[in-house]
């Protein structure tokens, strides 16, 4: 088995040397662009090495784990542009730089590159991957409609919001640790367990970019450092403050929803996630889920060592911060 080490630069290999068409230019220039921008890569990688669990060599799954990470590129454009929000990767979003007509339009072509990796697949298993790439895709846009709608009620409850993050996020997480098991050969059974692993861990990861948004260095997060608190974003914190406040706490958070002086807003409603230990609750949340994970990954019928690197990744990036 490879390590995690050397996933990623087997990811970031074959991402170098795929070549988009040069006109119009301003439709593929975005690609490249969102694509070589960096990233964490945490999706093919956990691709590769869900594979690898049942077959040596990953590079049989490298066009699968290509599709993924292309198509989470995708949807980062089409969500900034949703979140209105301004950075991505420490650079600026692709529609402040090309306009949002054609953010949309590259973010389109890009789910057909996307599908363009996965017919490279061997034909065994084309069906089988298809199939779970597109329920994959499919949630993922249920999860972003859900988070919009969000935006505009005032009665969200947690578990509604953890349905709404399970769509946008952790199905994709679920949906790459599938396809790269059934591009290794898993069995059904395996496959699933592993789904259920990388659903539970994309709930935490989340949580944790969440709780990132919040509290982040806008250095090394990369990303506009309140940007959920501007738009009022419905949140694992925003959910347990608005339980927990009472008062003129409450009072004082309602009163900042139409605030447009951000700078005042986001001091004024992180301060009240401070005095309500909200960060604190939020990790133990995102620990919750990690455990539940964890015994999906135990189901899995392979030896207990090769399940050490994928512990140890999940927990790292937890740990993360960007
Ligand atoms: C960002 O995903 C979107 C979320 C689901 C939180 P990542 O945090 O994996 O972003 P990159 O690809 O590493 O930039
Ligand atoms: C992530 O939601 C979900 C998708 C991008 C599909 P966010 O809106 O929280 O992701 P970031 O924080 O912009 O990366
Ligand atoms: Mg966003
Ligand atoms: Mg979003
Ligand atoms: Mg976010």
């Amino acid at each position: 088995m490879h390590t995690i080490f050397e996933l990623q630069q087997l990811i970031e290999e074959a991402i170098k040397k795929v070549e988009y068409p040069a006109h119009p230019s301003k439709l593929y220039e975005p690609i490249s662009y969102i694509m070589r921008l960096g990233g964490k890569r945490i999706r093919p990688v956990l691709l590769l090495l869900s594979s690898e669990f049942f077959n040596n060599d990953a590079t049989k799954a490298i066009e699968a784990a290509l599709a993924i990470e292309t198509f989470h590129n995708f949807t980062l454009i089409h969500d900034d542009i949703m979140d209105n929000a301004p950075l991505r990767r420490g650079q600026d979003t692709v529609h402040i730089k090309w306009g949002v007509n054609n953010a949309i339009l590259s973010g389109d072509v890009m789910m057909v590159e996307a599908n363009k990796h996965l017919t490279n697949l061997d034909s065994g298993v084309l069906k089988n991957a298809l199939h779970c790439f597109n329920t994959t895709a499919q949630g993922v846009c249920e999860g972003q409609q859900l988070d919009m709608e969000f935006e505009q009620r005032n009665d969200v409850s947690i578990v509604e919001y953890v349905n709404m993050i399970r769509l946008k996020t952790a199905v994709l997480v679920g949906g790459a640790m599938k396809l790269g098991a059934i591009v290794g050969g898993a069995s059904e059974e395996d496959a699933n367990h592993l789904y259920d692993f990388g659903e539970n861990f994309g709930i935490a990861f989340q949580l944790q970019d969440d709780i990132l948004d919040v509290y982040g260095d806008p250095v090394k997060f990369g990303k506009q450092v309140g940007g959920d608190i501007i738009s009022n974003k419905q949140t694992f914190l925003l959910l347990k403050l608005k339980e927990l406040a009472q008062g003129d706490d409450l009072a004082l958070l309602e009163a900042q929803y139409p605030n447009t002086d951000y700078p005042a807003k986001i001091e004024s409603i992180t301060k009240l996630y401070n005095s309500y230990k909200i960060r604190e609750l939020a990790v133990t949340e995102m620990k919750r889920s990690l455990e539940i994970a964890f015994t999906a990954l135990e189901k899995v019928s392979i030896e207990a060592v090769k399940k050490n690197e994928l512990i140890a990744l999940a927990e790292s990036l937890l740990d993360r911060e960007h």
